[in-house]
């Protein structure tokens, strides 16, 4: 029955991809009642799918996604780790886009240039992540760049996270109540309960994910931490994990039991189907870094099943790391991850070839985080004091029509000691400049961050506070370039980006709760010459809000957007339906 439920999976997989040939999706996004933990919920769906439909494209192809918004609130869909080059109008946040409003639709377009991998797409305002609303974005490489391993079986993408039986809404009103969220209700695996591994924590009934799988098969599994705030443990019962991809680079491969996955983060794994299936195995994400010990109830458990497995998996969970003492294993893990120096990518040449070590560092930022700060009665997060308000104005757009006072670009590059402030304030970074980011976690949590529209390479993490001299220990020939990196509690992560993408792009404590309180800054990428240069203009679909308003024409809707919404899906639907009916025929007969 999985193995079954895997091939129609593989099959309507291989349907959307020649739809996205034609590089063209309509998705609605809608709330979908749904009971993950037993209890009714309104989730956010995509297509009526959750998690949402996957983004299968390749390095160079052009992507139109005509969103429709069903919710009940403004919407903007972001795309973690696409870097939208000369084209931060299509990043999908609040600094780039005025919302879609409720009942309207917008198209994204924009060409996935130069890149390749893992990723995922979800709702970028006010905690709808947390309602679900993500899906998966694979690159595939050109068929001219070999992949630097043998093509794999079949292909798993696993979203883990933490998760809440309250709304996004209620967990909004919390935040803005100043109390924190708390222990979750749970680690979903692919939007479901975990299998009930124990009788006591696990109630009975619930539904869980089942991975379905051919002995002595090959797998690629694509794992992302889409949650909200929980680091999270990854591990496969009786399976090595050979790390292969992470967020667009190819890295050294090597045997995992175990990875720790941050929130926003992405790996991809080939894993071997070599054990005797005497059972089923467990798939595992565990809480790591938690302040709470009730955490440690919360475990999210899926099930590989071999299409020849002989019983349920019981017993024990694999372990996690036993690390207590030992606050280094996460770190040397982390530091472990390296670039295939010689492995080509996007292009043809190796990834090793752009020797980022040896370039000079033009510009230093030092972003230090602290524990939640008290401004003007909120609870707020801040980044070197400032705690970031999103203007009703996009940034970007209030720059091409000269508006001033929207924002201010005095935002500090050092810690200091200014009282702290909500302010609107972003950071000038020089185009063309070699950027050195210091990320500074005076927090006894650990952080996540991301930044839009670049990779970044990873050259060195500690505990401690940063000084100038640890830039000797700095990793000058390998460091993974990625998109989202972890800072440990009372440590720092350094990280070099070549400045080459002209545009506004958003820099986000990805932990979506600190992120709500303000943990964000925008970094000013401006070639004052380059409009459509060195930068893309404007969209002409662009939508106006704020002080630009007036200039929004109002859209025209049919009076039933759903009708409508299947009359325009056509022919792909179509298709998609038939073939479902050939698989179900296929498995049922
Ligand atoms: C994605 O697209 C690639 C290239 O077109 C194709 O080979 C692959 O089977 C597709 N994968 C999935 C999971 O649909
Ligand atoms: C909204 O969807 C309609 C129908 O698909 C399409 O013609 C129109 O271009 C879309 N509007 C925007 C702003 O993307
Ligand atoms: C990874 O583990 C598998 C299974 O044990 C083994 O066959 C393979 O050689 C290992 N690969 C590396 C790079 O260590
Ligand atoms: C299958 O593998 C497990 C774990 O390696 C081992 O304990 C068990 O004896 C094996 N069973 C058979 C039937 O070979
Ligand atoms: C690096 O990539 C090359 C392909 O260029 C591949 O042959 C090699 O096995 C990879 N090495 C490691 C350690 O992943
Ligand atoms: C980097 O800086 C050093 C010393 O300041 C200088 O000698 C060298 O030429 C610079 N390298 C490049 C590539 O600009
Ligand atoms: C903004 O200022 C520039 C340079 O002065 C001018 O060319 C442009 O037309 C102005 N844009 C708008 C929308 O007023
Ligand atoms: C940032 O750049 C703008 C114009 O590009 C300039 O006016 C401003 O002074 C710069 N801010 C800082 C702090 O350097
Ligand atoms: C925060 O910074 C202060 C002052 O530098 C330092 O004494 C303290 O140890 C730091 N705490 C953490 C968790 O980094
Ligand atoms: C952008 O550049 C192209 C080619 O130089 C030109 O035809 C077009 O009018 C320009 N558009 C704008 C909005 O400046």
């Amino acid at each position: 029955m999985a193995a079954a439920a895997m091939a129609a999976a593989v099959v309507l997989a291989a349907v959307v991809a020649a739809a996205a040939a034609q590089a063209e999706v309509r998705w609605e996004v809608s709330y979908l009642t749904l009971e993950p933990l037993g209890q009714a919920q309104k989730v956010i769906a995509i297509n009526n799918q959750f998690p949402g439909p996957l983004l299968n494209v390749t390095t160079n192809q052009n992507v139109r996604v005509n969103v429709q918004n069903n919710l009940d609130e403004p919407l903007l869909i972001t795309w973690d780790g696409i870097q939208m080059r000369m084209n931060s109008w299509q990043d999908g946040v609040s600094g780039t886009n005025c919302p879609i409003p409720p009942g309207w639709n917008w198209t994204y377009q924009f060409q996935l240039k130069d890149q390749i991998g893992s990723f995922f797409y979800f709702p970028s305002l006010g905690l709808q992540r947390a309602a679900g609303g993500y899906g998966p974005i694979t690159i595939n490489n050109r068929a001219t760049v070999p992949v630097p391993f043998g093509q794999p079986d079949g292909d798993i993408t696993l979203f883990i996270g933490d998760w809440y039986t309250n709304s996004h809404i209620e967990l909004r009103n919390m935040l803005d109540d100043g109390k924190d969220l708390g222990v979750p209700d749970a680690i979903l695996i692919n939007g479901r309960a975990p299998y009930r591994y124990d009788t006591t924590l696990v109630p009975d009934g619930l539904q869980y994910e089942t991975v379905g799988v051919e002995p002595g098969k090959t797998y690629r599994f694509r794992v992302h931490n889409v949650g909200i705030s929980t680091s999270l443990n990854f591990r496969i019962q009786n399976h090595k994990m050979l790390l292969v991809e992470t967020e667009g680079t190819y890295t050294n491969q090597q045997n995992y039991t175990n990875l720790d996955i941050h929130v926003g983060q992405s790996y991809s794994f080939l894993v071997t189907m070599d054990q005797n299936a005497s059972t089923d195995y467990y798939i595992v994400a565990s809480p790591r870094f938690i302040s709470n010990p009730q955490w440690s109830q919360v475990t999210g458990v899926a099930i590989l099943q071999y299409s020849n497995s002989k019983g349920k998996a019981s017993g024990p969970l694999p372990d996690a790391p036993n690390d207590y003492y030992d606050k280094y294993y996460s770190i040397n893990q982390a530091k472990s991850i390296r670039m295939n120096t010689s492995a080509g990518a996007a292009r043809p040449n190796p990834q090793g070839s752009f020797h980022y070590g040896s370039i000079n560092i033009t510009q230093t930022f030092v972003l230090k985080n602290e524990a939640p700060l008290r401004i003007n009665g909120k609870q707020r997060r801040t980044i070197n004091r400032i705690s970031y308000s999103p203007p009703e104005t996009p940034l970007r757009l209030a720059d091409l029509h000269n508006l001033t006072g929207v924002y201010t670009t005095d935002f500090p590059a050092m810690p200091s000691n200014i009282p702290a402030r909500v302010a609107s304030s972003v950071l000038n970074a020089s185009y063309k400049g070699f950027l050195e980011i210091i990320f500074q976690n005076n927090d006894t949590d650990i952080q996540t961050y991301h930044l839009d529209g670049y990779s970044f390479f990873v050259v060195g993490m500690d505990y401690g506070e940063w000084t100038p001299d640890r830039r000797n220990e700095y990793s000058r020939w390998d460091a993974i370039s990625r998109c989202t990196t972890q800072v440990f509690p009372g440590g720092w992560t350094a990280v070099l980006i070549s400045l080459d993408n002209v545009g506004i792009w958003n820099l986000r404590a990805e932990k979506l709760d600190n992120w709500y309180r303000g943990q964000e800054v925008y970094v000013k990428v401006a070639d004052p010459l380059g409009y459509n240069i060195t930068e893309m203009i404007m969209p002409d679909n662009v939508l106006y809000c704020g002080i630009l308003k007036e200039r929004q024409t109002p859209q025209v809707h049919e009076s039933n957007s759903k009708s409508s919404a299947q009359a325009e899906a056509g022919w792909s639907n179509r298709l998609l339906a038939s073939v479902m009916l050939v698989v179900a025929a296929v498995i049922f007969s």
